[in-house]
């Protein structure tokens, strides 16, 4: 029973990792896969990156009122689809990036 609990516990720390990646690979295309891009020439680098901190910088993008590098709009595009489960879904994606 025990041994059943822990790969349930597994298989759904594994799905939610992987909605999270499924939802970096629209991000990828700028940030890199493993965020180590600067965006367009901009962004800071966020490879693991504090979940925390990104959920706060994407819900001030999707808000529109962060604005960093003159950029802020483009990012408000890229968020603007993404509920709160998703947002943190990939912010802590981006934390376990290496
Ligand atoms: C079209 C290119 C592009 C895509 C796609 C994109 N971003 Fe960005 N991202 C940027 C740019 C440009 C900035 C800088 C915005 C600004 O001026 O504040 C940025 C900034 C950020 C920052 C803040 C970094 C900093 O400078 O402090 C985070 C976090 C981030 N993006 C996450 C994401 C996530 C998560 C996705 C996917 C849902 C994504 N981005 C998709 C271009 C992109």
């Amino acid at each position: 029973m025990k041994k059943i609990a822990i790969t349930m516990l597994f298989a759904g720390s594994t799905l939610l990792m992987a909605d999270g990646a499924a939802t970096f690979a629209k991000c990828a295309g700028c940030h890199g896969a493993n965020g180590e891009k600067a965006a367009l020439g901009k962004s800071a680098i966020i490879t693991g990156q504090d979940a925390a901190k990104t959920v706060e910088q994407l819900n001030g993008y999707k808000a529109g009122t962060l604005d960093q590098h003159g950029m802020g709009a483009v990012m408000k595009g890229q968020v603007a689809a993404l509920d709160d489960a998703a947002i943190k879904e990939v912010a802590d994606y981006i934390a376990t990036l290496k």
